[in-house]
């Protein structure tokens, strides 16, 4: 099936340079090299984009009417067209519900005094457990379905709320499925050292975690990375590395939760273990954002979850940006923070943060991008460029900044998943 798209307003194709690497620096904000004009026409044949080229050209070559099964036509109507978002970090799959932990926040308890007292991660655990394979498909196409109405065309998901051999394969069987069916790019990650579970001896669990879910997960081929949720309370750094040397031994990179309440030395032991990314990194210290800048760590930060926890963002994004250390965005959905929308986050980097739109837009595209390329499609996500992923998405804006400046609003007209309208 081919898809003609005319008449398009800016295109942000954040496609300069080496699409295999993100931009860092003054290159995440240069609207010269990462936006064209308005005016330009788009083909996509089999889910890739084959053409880009003068509206007005592409309509005299294809006509502007559908053909029944072989060409759709958009009239974008001067609407900014952007590449789909990609979330390079969620839980997208867990059951129950904490809605009740804001109230007790605001009480004065802390995330880990509400833990403690068998709320947190360990109550969706709880809840997780008892739901069968059926229920967590249902659960995930309906949170896929939503974030593709916000834009999302590419996801990491992560497992996490089993804890146990049994309900962290189930977890990841079920993200397999839903990547099957789904039109959407889904990633799998193994997180089953989210945390311990009740009763067990922690030394044990990493024990189990090493020598009976990891051998499992890499034999079935369920994951693409191992992630550790590696903060004061939870996983040591000497547990991590155990964790992240084991997986690696065994075939699989990690990518980790690290310094999301102080710098617990996180992001140095991702930099020196070279994972894939070091998330949240509200705290790490600048030696450590330089090391993994050196190691190819992207940081990832997620503003989303100190904003659900009532804290300042704690995102040094300017930071990175003068130092020319890459970054990403991403969401970081979960039972705490339960918003897959791009755009939130787009409003919080900009409105709040103080990136420009398409440095923002750089950080929840290109950049993440990056981190989950498999080897068959590298470089070909989150930009708009001929031989790419046709992951598009028109905007309700005649601006490329439209994305994000609609707090609580969706400014996604159209997704485009793999060459297929996913919402009109
Ligand atoms: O990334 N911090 C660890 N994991 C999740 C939150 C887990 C939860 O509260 O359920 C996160 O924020
Ligand atoms: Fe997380």
């Amino acid at each position: 099936m081919r898809l003609l798209l005319l008449n398009a307003g800016p295109v942000a194709m954040m496609a300069a340079g080496d699409c295999n690497k993100p931009l860092v620096g003054a290159d995440m904000g240069d609207r010269e090299s990462l936006v064209a004009e308005a005016g330009l026409g788009l083909l996509s044949e089999s889910g890739i984009i084959t053409r880009i080229d003068d509206s007005k050209s592409l309509e005299d070559e294809f006509g502007s009417v559908d053909i029944n099964g072989s060409l759709q036509v958009v009239d974008c109507a001067s609407r900014a067209i952007i590449p789909g978002f990609v979330d390079s970090h969620t839980h997208l799959l867990w059951d129950g519900d904490r809605a009740n932990e804001m109230a007790l926040r605001q009480s004065g308890l802390s995330y880990t005094d509400i833990a403690n007292q068998g709320g947190g991660i360990m109550k969706t655990v709880d809840a997780t457990r008892k739901a069968d394979l059926n229920r967590l498909l249902e659960l995930g196409r309906k949170r896929i379905a939503r974030a593709a109405t916000f834009g999302t065309t590419t996801m990491e998901c992560k497992s996490g709320y089993g804890l146990s051999l049994d309900s962290e394969l189930r977890l990841l069987k079920a993200i397999g499925h839903l990547s099957d069916e789904s039109l959407l790019d889904i990633h799998p990650t193994w997180l089953g050292a989210h945390d311990f579970p009740k009763g067990v001896d922690t030394a044990d669990y990493v024990e189990e975690l090493i020598n009976e879910q990891l051998p499992e997960v890499v034999e079935q081929g369920i994951a693409r990375w191992a992630d550790v949720f590696c903060e004061p309370g939870w996983y040591n750094l000497d547990q991590t590395e155990d964790v992240v040397t084991a997986a690696a031994n065994a075939g699989l990179p990690s990518r980790l939760h690290v310094d999301e309440f102080v710098d617990g030395g996180g992001l140095a032991l991702a930099a020196e273990l070279g994972t894939v990314s070091g998330d949240h990194v509200g705290y790490s210290s600048d030696n450590a954002r330089a090391a993994a800048n050196e190691a190819g760590t992207m940081q990832t930060f997620l503003p989303g979850t100190p904003y659900v926890l009532g804290k300042e963002l704690e995102s040094p994004v300017k930071q990175c940006l003068n130092n020319e250390w890459m970054f990403s965005l991403a969401t970081d959905f979960n039972p705490n923070c339960r918003s897959l929308s791009i755009p939130f986050l787009g409003s919080l980097a900009t409105h709040r943060l103080g990136l420009s739109p398409i440095e923002a837009l750089a950080a929840v595209t290109r950049n993440p991008a990056t981190t989950l390329s498999a080897s068959e499609h590298d470089g070909t996500l989150g930009s708009i460029r001929i031989g790419g992923r046709a992951d598009i998405l028109i905007l309700d804006s005649e601006y490329v900044d439209g994305w994000c400046q609609m707090p609580g609003d969706n400014p996604v007209a159209s997704t485009i998943a793999n060459g297929i309208i996913v919402k009109s």
